[in-house]
């Protein structure tokens, strides 16, 4: 028997209307388009405003776009996964949300936090179970609203963030192409240098910590910079060995958007050129979960068949990884 291998079939994505832009910042907090732009790479972010919108309305409008493309109706969807950090409710999980808002009755759904590399261990998850044989059509969502944890006065944070939601539909394939390899990986010694210091059971919510901003991105930006560039090159670097992908080889590299120059050294290091790297920071900032399957959204009138890609993230946790896909589709089909 071939090997069933999962593809992605179809990519959707959403942002919100509202454009949060440098100069309305610099309003804010002590900063300047100047610094966010050379520091940062980014311009202006999306931020989902309305009185209870969550993350799983953006997410909703994402899988919509797919539906619509792929003719899909919800009753095939067997498994939706949503990588996110900013879940609607503490519980239930925002893909049970999902789920519900878009009228999949027939799956079983569930939420996977790995900060910024969400997206990737949802896809590597999601693949598992097409590849075993156990699902047949899988939604894979990344989706936050970092606006809800995001600290308006401090300028070393607010400028970072943005929100929106990005998705694709697996599918099983016996062609050899889709989700070929993966590398995931965490090390919990970096939790205290990117976390949220209290909602959780450790220190739930209290007058206290309302008071004392605690319930915010809280970020050691050197120390996560750092990590990022050697961690995200490293992975992606072994994954292209691992399968002797040159660099002249590979179609696309899709790396998590957190800082321009992060995505920039990183391409550096493992030697290919600019042209291969998609990059949309400047006008969305970091979206945590859905910056990668944004950017696959953007790009895919440019993706072909046998395309090359890899995906890589690294986020709080500290997790990271990359993931090896042959594109199994020529563009906006
Ligand atoms: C956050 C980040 C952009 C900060 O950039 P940086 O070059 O490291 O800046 P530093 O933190 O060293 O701060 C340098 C100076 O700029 C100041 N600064 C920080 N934010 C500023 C802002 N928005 N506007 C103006 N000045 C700012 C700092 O206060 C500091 O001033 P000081 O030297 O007087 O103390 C960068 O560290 C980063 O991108 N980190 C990784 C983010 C990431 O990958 N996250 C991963 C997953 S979410």
């Amino acid at each position: 028997m071939k090997k069933v291998n999962a593809i992605i079939t179809a990519v959707g994505a959403y942002v919100p209307d509202y454009i949060l832009r440098n100069d309305e910042l610099s309003r804010m907090v002590d900063t300047t388009d100047e610094w966010i732009s050379s520091r940062v790479g980014i311009k202006e972010r999306r931020i989902l405003k309305g009185e209870g919108k969550g993350t799983s309305d953006m997410a909703v409008e994402a899988v919509k776009k797919i539906f619509a493309k792929t003719n899909t109706s919800p009753d095939e969807i067997d498994l939706v996964i949503c990588a996110t950090s900013t879940p609607d409710h503490i519980f239930p999980a925002t893909a049970n949300i999902i789920s519900d808002k878009l009228d999949i009755r027939n799956a079983h759904s569930f939420d996977l936090n790995a900060g910024c590399s969400g997206f990737l261990y949802a896809l590597d998850t999601g693949a598992r179970f097409i590849e075993s044989g156990a699902r047949k059509k899988v939604l894979v969502i990344g989706a936050d609203k970092m606006s809800s944890i995001t600290d308006y006065t401090d300028r070393t944070t607010c400028v970072l963030f943005g929100d929106a939601a990005g998705a694709v539909l697996l599918e099983p394939s016996e062609e050899d192409s889709g989700i070929v390899d993966s590398i995931l990986q965490s090390d919990g010694f970096g939790r205290v240098y990117l976390h949220m210091k209290a909602g959780g059971s450790v220190k739930p919510p209290s007058h206290e910590t309302i008071n004392n901003r605690e319930h915010f991105v809280y970020q050691d930006g050197k120390h996560v910079f750092k990590h990022a560039v050697s961690k995200m090159a490293d992975v992606s670097v072994e994954i292209m060995k691992k399968h002797n992908i040159s660099p002249e080889e590979l179609a696309w590299l899709v790396p998590h958007q957190a800082n321009k120059r992060i995505i920039n050294a990183t391409a550096e290091r493992m030697g290919i050129d600019k042209k291969q790297v998609m990059v949309n920071i400047e006008k969305y900032g970091n979206t945590t979960s859905a910056t990668i399957p944004l950017c696959l959204y953007e790009w895919q009138n440019q993706l072909k068949k046998g395309d090359n890609i890899i995906l890589t993230a690294f986020g709080a946790g500290f997790t990271w990884g990359a993931i090896y896909i042959k594109w199994a589709y020529d563009g906006d089909k």
